[in-house]
C-alpha cells in the first residue's frame, strides 16, 4: 500500500476521481468536469496501481464568525506575533469497504497531519456526523480533541456530530510562567 499525494496533472488522477465518485465524496470536492472547485491537497492510498482511499484537505485561515456583536464582520485570529493562523480541514475521508481494518485510514491521517505541519498550520480539523463509529474510534486513539457540535445543512435541516482537531505544530516544552 502506497500512500501518494494527487492533483489533477498526476497519472492515477483519472482513477482518483473515480474513486471519489463511486465512494461519494466527489460532491465535496470535484465539479462535474472533475476537476477541483478549490485549490484542495489530495491524497490517496493505492495498491496495485488500484485507488482505495482518499483524504482531501482544505487550507484556510481560522476566524471568528461574524456575528452582529463583530460588527458584521469574520475576526480573523492572530498569533503573537500579529501573524493570521491558519488550519488544514478535512473534505474527504473514506477507505473503500474490503480494505478497511487494515492501517489505511490511519496511515491517511498521518500524511495529512503531516502535510498540515508542513504548510506552517496550527492545527488540522474535521466534522463527523454522529453515525461514524470506526471515524470516532479512531480519532480517540490518535489523540485528537473532540468538539461535540451540531451542522446546519441545507434546507434547515440539523445533523449531530463532532468537529475534531489535532494541533500538529511543535509543543512548547516548558511553561511560559515557571511556579504558576
Ligand atoms: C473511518 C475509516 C476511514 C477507517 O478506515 P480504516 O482503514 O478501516 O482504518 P484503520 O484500519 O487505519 O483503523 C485505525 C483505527 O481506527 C479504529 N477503527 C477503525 N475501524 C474500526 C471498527 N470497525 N471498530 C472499532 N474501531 C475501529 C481502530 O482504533 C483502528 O485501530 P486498530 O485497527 O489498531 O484497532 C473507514 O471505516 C471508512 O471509510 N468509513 C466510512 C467513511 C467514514 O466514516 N469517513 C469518515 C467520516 S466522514
Amino acid at each position: 500500500m502506497e500512500i501518494l499525494r494527487t492533483d489533477p496533472d498526476h497519472a492515477l488522477w483519472a482513477e482518483y476521481a473515480a474513486h471519489l465518485r463511486h465512494t461519494n465524496q466527489a460532491r465535496w470536492v470535484l465539479g462535474d468536469d472533475d476537476q477541483p472547485t478549490e485549490p484542495f491537497w489530495f491524497l490517496g492510498a493505492a495498491e496495485d496501481g488500484q485507488v482505495v482511499g482518499n483524504l482531501a484537505l482544505k487550507e484556510q485561515g481560522i476566524s471568528m464568525p461574524a456575528t452582529e456583536w463583530s460588527g458584521g464582520v469574520d475576526k480573523p485570529l492572530l498569533d503573537a506575533e500579529g501573524v493570521p493562523v491558519r488550519e488544514t480541514f478535512v473534505m474527504t475521508f473514506f477507505v473503500e469497504a474490503p480494505h478497511r481494518r487494515r492501517g489505511i485510514g490511519r496511515a491517511l491521517q498521518e500524511a495529512a497531519v503531516a502535510w498540515t505541519r508542513e504548510r506552517g498550520c496550527l492545527q488540522m480539523r474535521s466534522w463527523s456526523s454522529l453515525d461514524r463509529p470506526e471515524n470516532y474510534a479512531m480519532k480517540l486513539s490518535m489523540g485528537f480533541a473532540m468538539h461535540p457540535s451540531v451542522h446546519d445543512a441545507a434546507g434547515g435541516f440539523q445533523v449531530s456530530g463532532v468537529y475534531f482537531v489535532k494541533r500538529v505544530d511543535r509543543e512548547v516544552s516548558e511553561s511560559r510562567h515557571p511556579g504558576a
